[in-house]
């Protein structure tokens, strides 16, 4: 990066476990990035921020709405939204309507007709949205695209493929865990766990 470019600004709006390990990711370079504040109404989320992340204890709002209330002051350029998928489509057209770049977690909404909605809404805003499918830039992903664009194998006409989840990440990731063992919250396991399989057959 040349010396003249700006440090992007960044908001997270959800400090969860996802929450987290992205923004310490997006900002591990501080001439590059950094956290400005933090949207999340928990409070024992929010003491989880606090430990790595130092903002002043004025940057942490109750939820998106409260951050975006505060936008004159924070000068954001873009925000991580890493919230559960069942608030993306009111969250992500509040961020574009307030002029923000977004990178939004996976899966982007639970039913076809918001995501559309939002794939809408942003292409027409012209404001970059970029969504979480991270294994796309996975090593041994890339390099299985690059093979079978190579044509190396000839035309793939069927493929088995499986997403080995361990029994521990079943039980403690989804059936345990709060944030994932309430149906009135989350998607299906095909859309919660394997849109990034999609993502990769895709
Ligand atoms: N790309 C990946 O590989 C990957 C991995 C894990 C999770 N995720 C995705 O990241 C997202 C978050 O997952 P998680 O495991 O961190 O969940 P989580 O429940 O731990 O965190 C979500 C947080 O969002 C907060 N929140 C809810 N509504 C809010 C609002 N209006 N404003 C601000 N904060 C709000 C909640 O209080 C919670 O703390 C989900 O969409 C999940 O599918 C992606």
């Amino acid at each position: 990066m040349s010396k003249t470019e700006k440090i992007i600004r960044i908001g997270l709006i959800g400090g969860g476990h996802r929450g987290i390990h992205m923004i310490n990711c997006m900002t591990s370079d501080s001439a590059r990035a950094e956290l400005v504040a933090v949207a999340e109404p928990r409070e024992e989320r929010r003491e989880d921020c606090r430990k790595p992340f130092t903002i002043p204890p004025e940057r942490y709002y109750h939820d998106h709405k409260d951050l975006l209330n505060h936008l004159d002051e924070l000068k954001l350029d873009a925000v991580l939204i890493a919230t559960d998928v069942a608030t993306h489509h009111e969250i992500v057209l509040a961020c574009v309507d307030a002029g923000l770049s977004i990178f939004l977690e996976k899966p982007i909404t639970r039913t076809l007709e918001e995501a559309t909605n939002l794939v809408k809404v942003t292409e027409n805003s012209g404001i970059p949205l970029q969504v979480g499918f991270n294994l796309r830039y996975s090593p041994f992903f890339v390099k299985l695209r690059e093979i079978v664009n190579s044509g190396v194998l000839g035309t793939i006409i069927s493929l088995e493929w499986t997403e080995a989840v361990s029994l521990r990440h079943w039980t403690e990731g989804y059936c345990r865990n709060p944030s994932y063992n309430n149906s009135a919250r989350v998607g299906s396991w095909i859309l919660e766990k394997s849109c990034h399989d999609m993502d990769q057959v895709n």
